[in-house]
């Protein structure tokens, strides 16, 4: 038989049917998940003694995951590329209850440094269980201000590769510990704002590269892909790499981009994270009101294009370059 024909037999036969059986498959689904809900919070891992590795430590989120994980006496690697703050994190870790915080200097997008970083944590603790996959960096710039379209490449280099990288080299550890991997990807990944094409572009592809290793790594490793909103950190308080393609503070487009929405803290976001991590949950949305927005992507896309298009224009009257 033809194959178009076959499309066109399956838009008009299986389709519809399809659809219909979503719906009464959601009922029995959603009750399942409830109960299944109730297993999680009994069955929630202790992470007292297990070892964690955590890259982007050195500030905001991954710098109070650090703490959270130190509250519940996980011991710690800890990475980024300032030493001096690692160093930092890894002290008041132990103060908090961490038995051991170690501060690796490492740059994720070098394949060699996340090699070194992952192999140091085997030799230090001997065992890995769970990789936080979370450094990252946001360009903030509209296409057409780019001054040197190049100098956004550092998004996918550390969003996207670093998380790989990193996972790469861990996953043997995590195998054998039946560890887990967090990656923090972001609802830009599916929320599209103006000026953040390229950082929304990145954390869809952590998205969708995380999604698939879930269903090639289990049962022996499990993935919780976290999508935080706007969450207090350097990033948020307006270090991002600029249309001049420099990472930099930049406070006038940070008061356009940020002030719009509210902020939640990075100790509230961890808890959150940690939290959804030990329960093995698939996904964390921290706050999880973004998911009400995620209907409105799903239903009425449009909306959402009209609600950002209204701030394209009206931030471009206060943005003066
Ligand atoms: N804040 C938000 O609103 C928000 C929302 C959604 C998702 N996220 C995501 O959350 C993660 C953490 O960001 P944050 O908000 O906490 O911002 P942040 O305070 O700027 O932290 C970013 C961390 O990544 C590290 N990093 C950057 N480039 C690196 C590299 N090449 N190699 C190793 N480490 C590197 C930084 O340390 P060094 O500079 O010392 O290397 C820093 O520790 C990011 O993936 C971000 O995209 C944040
Ligand atoms: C990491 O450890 C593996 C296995 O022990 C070894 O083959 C590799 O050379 C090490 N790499 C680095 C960068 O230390």
């Amino acid at each position: 038989m033809d194959q178009d024909l076959i499309h066109t037999l399956i838009n008009i036969f299986v389709a519809p049917p399809a659809v219909l059986a979503l719906f009464l498959f959601l009922r029995p689904y959603l009750y399942l998940n409830r109960r299944l809900s109730l297993f999680k919070t009994l069955l929630s891992e202790d992470v007292a003694g297990k070892v964690v590795l955590i890259t982007g430590a050195s500030s905001g989120i991954g710098e109070h995951l650090a703490y959270e994980y130190a509250r519940r006496g996980a011991c710690l690697a800890l990475v980024a590329r300032r030493e001096y703050l690692l160093r930092e994190v890894a002290a008041i870790s132990e103060l908090l209850g961490s038995p051991n915080a170690i501060a690796i200097p490492g740059d994720v997008t070098k394949v060699e440094d996340c090699e070194r970083f992952v192999n140091a944590t085997i030799e230090h603790f001997g065992r890995l269980d769970h990789l936080v996959a979370n450094a990252g960096v946001a360009p903030v710039s509209l296409i057409e201000d780019a001054s040197d379209i190049t100098r956004f490449a550092p998004a996918m280099d550390i969003n996207f590769w670093g998380s790989v990288y990193s996972t790469y080299f861990a996953i043997p550890h995590l195998k054998r510990s039946k560890g887990k991997i967090i990656a923090i990807s972001s609802c830009a990944a599916w929320l599209p704002a103006p000026r953040m094409s390229f950082y929304s572009a990145s954390k869809a592809a952590v998205l969708a590269m995380f999604e698939t290793l879930r269903i090639e790594l289990a049962p022996d490793i499990g993935v919780t892909i976290v999508t935080p909103g706007v969450i207090k950190s350097e990033m948020s308080e307006g270090k991002f790499i600029t249309q001049r393609g420099r990472l930099e503070v930049d406070e006038e487009m940070r008061n356009v981009m940020v002030n719009i929405v509210p902020v939640e803290s990075a100790e509230e976001c961890a808890k959150a994270i940690v939290k959804g991590a030990c329960r093995g949950e698939k996904y964390v949305v921290e706050p999880s009101w973004y998911n009400s927005l995620l209907l409105w992507k799903v239903f009425c896309p449009d909306a959402i294009e009209w609600t950002n298009r209204f701030f394209l224009v009206c931030s471009r009257a206060l943005v003066k370059r």
